[in-house]
């Protein structure tokens, strides 16, 4: 049996990352974590419990005492916080404004990285996040940092009806002191402002491919 494995997606905002990692994970039948989702619900988590997000240690203390499971649903890995995945509630302005601060605090990096290993006790995993593959999983040699012009993420943002600052989010995300945003050593950089997900895609399997081949692996097959 092959041993579980991770393709690690990072890039910044309107990258690309969810869509292309789920057409990836359906391509080759695997599991998709959306890591993102994750420090998603521990801020919607902080904004219930009526913790100020932008107190480190308040937040911190939150999350070391918080009671959650990783599970499988529809091919995705998720965190659930008392049985309910906040699938909506993840996605509002207030928790998109929370969630920056709250993925800066320290403890938190620690705790989602361990977490985010987790995942593979489920099977091979898709990942995409902002640090997969510096920090979570430096290991895999399966590494892309997804990217398009600050125009067209601007663009795929109006088009979600999200007015976003995509340069002052890429800003914070890239200059914090933990985990920064950067392509990690031996990352693929794609840029994908000009292709549709489909050629990220075939892009991506094909540098795999030839990754495995280079250490005399079996190919990975689309099974969709
Ligand atoms: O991809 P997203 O917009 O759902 O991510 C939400 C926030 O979480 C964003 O500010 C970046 C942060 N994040 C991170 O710091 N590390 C990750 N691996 C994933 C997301």
């Amino acid at each position: 049996m092959t041993k579980p494995f991770v393709i690690a997606i990072d890039g910044p905002s309107a990258s690309g990352k969810g869509v292309t990692s789920r057409r990836l994970a359906q391509m080759l039948g695997l599991l998709t974590v959306d890591t993102g989702a994750m420090y998603r619900t521990l801020a919607w988590h902080c904004l219930r419990m009526k913790v100020d997000v932008t107190d480190d240690k308040k937040v911190a203390a939150l999350c070391r005492k918080w009671k959650t499971s990783l599970v499988v649903q529809d091919g995705q890995v998720r965190l659930l916080v008392d049985g309910y995945f906040p699938e909506k509630e993840i996605r509002t302005a207030e928790a998109s404004a929370a969630v920056a601060h709250v993925a800066q605090v320290r403890f938190v990096r620690d705790w989602m990285k361990a977490k985010q290993r987790e995942c593979i006790q489920f099977g091979s995993c898709v990942m995409e996040g902002r640090d997969i593959g510096s920090n979570v999983f430096p290991e895999t040699d399966y590494k892309f940092f997804l990217d398009a012009s600050p125009e067209v993420r601007k663009r795929r943002r109006e088009r979600d009806g999200v007015q976003e600052d995509v340069h002052a989010r890429d800003k914070r995300d890239s200059q914090r002191a933990h985990s920064p945003l950067m392509p990690s050593l031996g990352a693929l950089v794609i840029d994908n402002s000009h292709q549709v997900v489909q050629e990220t895609c075939d892009l991506m399997l094909e540098e795999i491919n030839a990754r495995r081949k280079a250490n005399r692996l079996v190919p990975l097959k689309p099974v969709a």
